[in-house]
């Protein structure tokens, strides 16, 4: 150990900091920057240095200035403030060390009017040990000016506050409040800047002693009458200064605790509002908020994460857990364009290794091109047909085609007897099983005497369908009924069943509906494999009554099963994924049964009061966000996240 007197020390600090090689540990409760720059002169972005400074009062940065902190940047240096510090450390390298009565300030180490001080320099390796670790234990006491992006002025509830940044940040960055067990996950809703030369804002009017210039404000305000002469001095009062503070609305979102009691939820809903004053920060470590998102809305570590696009304006990964779109449903609604089927797809892209099965009701010829293993994927590419399941249905098909069955003749009641026994909704016992629609009108002939008009117009009517639809129309029926047979019993991960060339609104949704109704009961014989159905243009698959051209009624067969599956299908362990551009045109009570929802930009009134009950009050931000959404960008809530969050599909 050696003495050094007020003279020796800055020389002898200089060249021993300029032999550093790995880092400098500095307390000084006030820096001077033209000190501090002697110093550090030869030190590099290399060496880690850690600089704790005194942070009591504002009085203490007129003495420490704030070339200080751009000094200590430059050197890649991390600054923590102590509101007590009074001790004067340094130490290099973890082998000398220096403890002295001096700041480094010109009074410290240069004046020589200045003060008197005196200090040590160590070698002795024990007594180094014990003040580096006496200068960590400071430092867990003192706070990383990282870790200050902001304060709360105001909580109005434990899920709601205000608060004053410290940095600039934009709307939906995810902020973290220290406390005891983790910490309380926020995010910031809206930010308003406010001029403080002027006004604070109505509610926050703390800031009342930031008025340096009541009375000049008061000179401008009142009493002047020339126009000219109050634009300039306004403009010249607005820009003195800098004058601009950003006020955040802040939500708190969750309680994260990373180590729950065992079989505990890692989530809590946070109840207790946040004390004024309390300082947060911004995630700087991705991992420990990626950890969260990989949490389910129970909060317990998701089943099957599926990532699927990133935290909106972060590189940070959302996933949602697939095990509770295939138990519990999901919605995914959006204006069209909106990028609800690029979302569906990446989704079903980066399923990992499960057994879970996916059923693509596919309608545009969308899903073939799915960019997975393509010993995964089973097509079907279905033919363009009409597919009566029910004798009303034929009646309706004929009824296009200008015959009308009534059934008050004796004919007409005998056809639509025989049409009853061919026709059921039900794939064991279609007649479509053997037969098809063309055999089926063709021996319906038999049971008309011969000179009854309706064998005529039957005729006929086989005719104009051939025409408009094509030949398949009236002969693939057996065909449609084993593919889809093997579609359902196939061992592939995705089977996508190609609804392009079915141009009949009615085929469509009976093909689709006799599809959910075997999966329903295939999933009831054998409910341990878990089972998804992606339902494209859901709205005419599951209409609301009313809306939309497609009936909502007992003999949409589509409605009757996508309601049973929404309602049953968690029993079994099968699921459905309904997209829609109309969610105002989707059975509400459908709609109530999806537990996660994926919602994308949204404009038609209707659409919004569709999906309105999705947002509690606390939500209304992001409601109001909507139509402002760019393709892409959803807001995603429910059971397989942790909770609502907006997220960007990149494309790529
Ligand atoms: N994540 C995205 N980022 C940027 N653009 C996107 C994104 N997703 C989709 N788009 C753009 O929007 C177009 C339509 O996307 P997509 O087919 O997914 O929309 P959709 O909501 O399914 O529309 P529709 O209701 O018509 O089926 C895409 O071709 C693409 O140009
Ligand atoms: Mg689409």
């Amino acid at each position: 150990m050696k003495i050094l007197t007020k003279e020796e020390i800055l020389p002898s600090l200089i060249s021993d900091i300029s032999k550093a090689k790995q880092k400098v540990q500095i307390i000084s409760p006030w820096i001077k920057s033209e000190v501090l720059e002697k110093i550090l002169s030869s030190i590099d972005e290399n060496i880690k240095l850690e600089v704790i400074i005194r942070s009591s009062e504002l009085s203490d940065f007129l003495i420490t200035d704030e070339k200080v902190f751009q000094l200590i940047k430059e050197k890649n240096g991390t600054i923590f403030l102590n509101p007590k510090i009074h001790a004067k450390v340094v130490i290099i390298d973890s082998e000398i060390a220096y403890v002295s009565s001096a700041n480094i300030t010109n009074a410290g180490l240069i004046d020589e009017d200045g003060n008197i001080e005196a200090g040590t320099v160590i070698n002795n390796k024990k007594e180094i040990k014990k003040l580096e670790n006496y200068f960590e234990e400071i430092k867990n006491l003192s706070i990383s000016i990282d870790d200050i992006s902001g304060f709360i002025l105001n909580s109005t509830n434990g899920r709601n506050g205000e608060a004053l940044l410290l940095q600039e940040l934009n709307e939906q960055t995810y902020l973290k409040f220290p406390n005891e067990k983790g910490f309380i996950l926020g995010r910031i809703l809206e930010i308003r800047k406010l001029n403080t030369s002027l006004f604070s804002s109505d509610e926050n009017f703390i800031f009342k002693n930031l008025f340096s210039n009541k009375d000049e404000l008061q000179k401008v305000i009142l009493g002047k009458e020339n126009d000219l002469w109050k634009k300039s001095a306004f403009y010249s009062l607005l820009n003195e200064n800098n004058p601009s503070i950003s006020i955040a609305k802040i939500e708190l979102i969750t309680e994260y605790n990373p180590q729950p009691e065992e079989g505990k939820s890692f989530l809590k809903t946070p109840l207790n509002p946040i004390p004024a004053g309390t300082i947060f920060s911004c995630f700087t470590n991705d991992e420990e908020i990626e950890k969260i998102l990989k949490i389910n809305h129970a909060g317990y570590y998701m089943d099957t994460p599926v990532k699927f696009g990133k935290l909106l304006n972060t590189d940070l990964n959302c996933y949602l857990d697939l095990e509770k779109i295939a138990t519990m449903h999901m919605a995914v609604l959006g204006t069209t364009g909106s990028g609800k089927t690029t979302f569906v797809r990446r989704v079903l892209e980066n399923i990992p290794e499960t057994d879970i099965q996916v059923f693509i009701i596919d309608l545009y010829d969308e899903y073939s091109e799915l960019d997975v293993p393509s010993k995964k994927i089973k097509k079907i590419s279905l033919k363009d047909i009409l597919f009566p399941l029910t004798a009303e249905d034929m009646k309706k098909l004929f009824k296009e085609e200008g015959i009308v069955i009534q059934e008050k003749t004796n004919e007409e009641k005998n056809l639509v007897a025989f049409l009853k026994q061919k026709l059921k909704p039900d794939l064991e016992f279609t007649a479509f099983n053997n037969e098809s629609l063309e055999d089926i009108l063709f021996e319906s002939l038999d049971v008309l005497s011969p000179e009854s008009h309706l064998r005529n117009e039957i005729i006929g009517f086989m005719d104009i369908i051939k025409r408009n639809y094509g030949e398949d129309a009236l002969t693939y029926q057996k065909e449609t009924v084993s593919f889809v047979k093997e579609g359902i019993n196939a061992e592939k991960q995705f089977i996508i069943f190609n609804f392009k060339e079915i141009n009949n609104i009615n085929s469509r949704i009976n093909i689709a509906g006799i599809i959910m109704k075997e999966l329903f009961l295939t999933a009831k014989k054998n409910p341990d494999k878990k089972r998804i159905i992606v339902l494209e243009e859901a709205q005419n698959f599951a209409p609301e009554k009313g809306f939309g051209e497609v009936q909502a009624s007992s003999d949409n067969i589509s409605f009757i099963m996508s309601r049973k599956i929404a309602t049953e299908g968690r029993k079994f362990n099968l699921g459905i994924t309904a997209i829609t551009q109309r969610p105002a045109n989707i059975s509400k009570y459908v709609l109530s049964q999806l537990n996660t929802q994926v919602i994308f930009k949204l404009i038609n009134n209707n659409d919004l009061e569709a999906v309105s009950v999705f947002f509690e009050s606390s939500k209304a931000y992001v409601f109001d966000l909507l139509p402002f959404f760019k393709p892409g960008v959803c807001y995603i809530t429910g059971l397989a996240v942790p909770f609502g969050l907006i997220s960007e599909i990149k494309l790529g």
